[in-house]
């Protein structure tokens, strides 16, 4: 088990990030010794319902059954939970508990932001994706017609349990997204100046095997650096105003593609491996590595076996790269491979991309 801590603004925003593999049972009481108030709403995932509701043991009338798929992030559910926790008379000093992956924590986290102008709340992660991304470090929000995530707040909750045991349970395609994300952390690792020397990219090549098979304990080792790193970036950087934007790595192309596809064909993760691959192409070609770390680069992504993507029109892509929340006048925001675990922010031009 390890305990981390997230302290952002001195200790105003600081909460705890728990991790271990201890029964999924044991959870309501993890979760009930950080409880403020007596009441409390838990926003969780139909999938994650069906397999471990009974053993994470609360009441029907204490949640809200959210169903699986980004369209579920929606107005609709957000007003739903809000009613739900007005109707549960839930005060500021209550609690909004998710339970689920990515949609479930961002919902749920957007529905705390603004009930009451924030109350309580905390994040368990039952995705790989979720455990090392989206519910660490107050993003939370909602999608619209316009585009994912348009509307939303920085929300820190009050703690994270990761229990490993939920990864188990996962499909494949479910797993392999989180991956993605993992092996993002690898090439911005020395970027993310943690004060420890974590060194992700051994730990991927030395224990491949061990991950694919999610052997408890090193999902959980796993999980515990790539928190570390993420930790270190949102401490120097809750909203995003420079060194968070390294956590786009691979997000820029990568979006363009998930939005090019409807969202339908490729799982995040998919789609971001293609953008880092596309990264370090471009990076290549301004000379800003040389090919040997592309190569490198390459082989890693490999051993995870990410389901391949081909290349779409670039001139479609780079309208939806346009569009994205990151791009800035005429210019399209990338972030960059700059030599070992390190990347850099750069800023190109339409005309310089085609
Ligand atoms: N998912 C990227 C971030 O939290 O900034």
């Amino acid at each position: 088990m390890s305990k981390l801590s997230v302290k952002i603004n001195e200790q105003e925003k600081s909460y705890p990030i728990i991790i271990n593999d201890n029964p999924v049972s044991t959870l309501k009481d993890a979760i009930f010794s950080r409880l403020e108030g007596k009441k409390f709403l838990v926003v969780i995932s139909e999938k994650v319902e069906k397999l471990y509701g009974k053993a994470l043991g609360f009441e029907k009338t204490e949640k809200f059954i959210l169903k699986d798929g980004e369209k579920e992030k929606n107005f609709k559910n957000y007003k739903k939970i809000l009613e739900r926790a007005l109707k549960l008379q839930l005060t500021r000093k209550d609690t909004i508990i998710a339970i689920g992956g990515g949609v479930v924590g961002d919902l749920a986290g957007f529905a705390a932001a603004t009930y009451m102008r924030g109350i309580n709340f905390i994040q368990v992660p039952t995705t790989l994706l979720a455990c090392v991304d989206s519910s660490v470090g107050g993003k939370t929000g909602i999608d619209t017609s316009f585009g994912k995530n348009l509307i939303g707040s920085f929300y820190q909750p009050s703690a994270v349990f990761i229990n490993t045991n939920f990864l188990q349970t996962l499909d494949d395609r479910q797993f392999k997204t989180g991956m993605g994300e993992v092996v993002k952390y690898a090439f911005i690792e020395k970027s993310c100046r943690s004060e420890e020397e974590l060194n992700l990219t051994n730990f991927l090549t030395e224990n491949t095997e061990k991950i694919l098979t999610r052997n408890l304990r090193t999902l959980e080792s796993l999980i515990e650096i790539c928190v570390k790193l993420k930790i270190s970036v949102v401490q120097k950087d809750e909203k995003e105003s420079g060194l968070r934007k390294i956590l786009n790595f691979g997000h820029t192309y990568g979006h363009a593609v998930e939005k090019f596809t409807n969202y339908k064909k490729y799982t995040h993760g998919e789609a971001i491996v293609k953008g880092m691959e596309f990264a370090f192409n471009l990076a290549v070609k301004r000379n800003i590595i040389d090919k040997n770390y592309k190569f490198f680069a390459n082989d890693v992504i490999k051993k995870f076996g990410f389901k391949s993507i081909p290349d779409y029109p670039i001139e479609k892509l780079i309208k939806l790269m346009k569009m994205d929340k990151k791009a800035e006048f005429e210019y399209i925001t990338f972030i960059l491979p700059t030599d070992y675990s390190e990347v850099a922010e750069f800023k190109f031009t339409e005309k310089d991309l085609l």
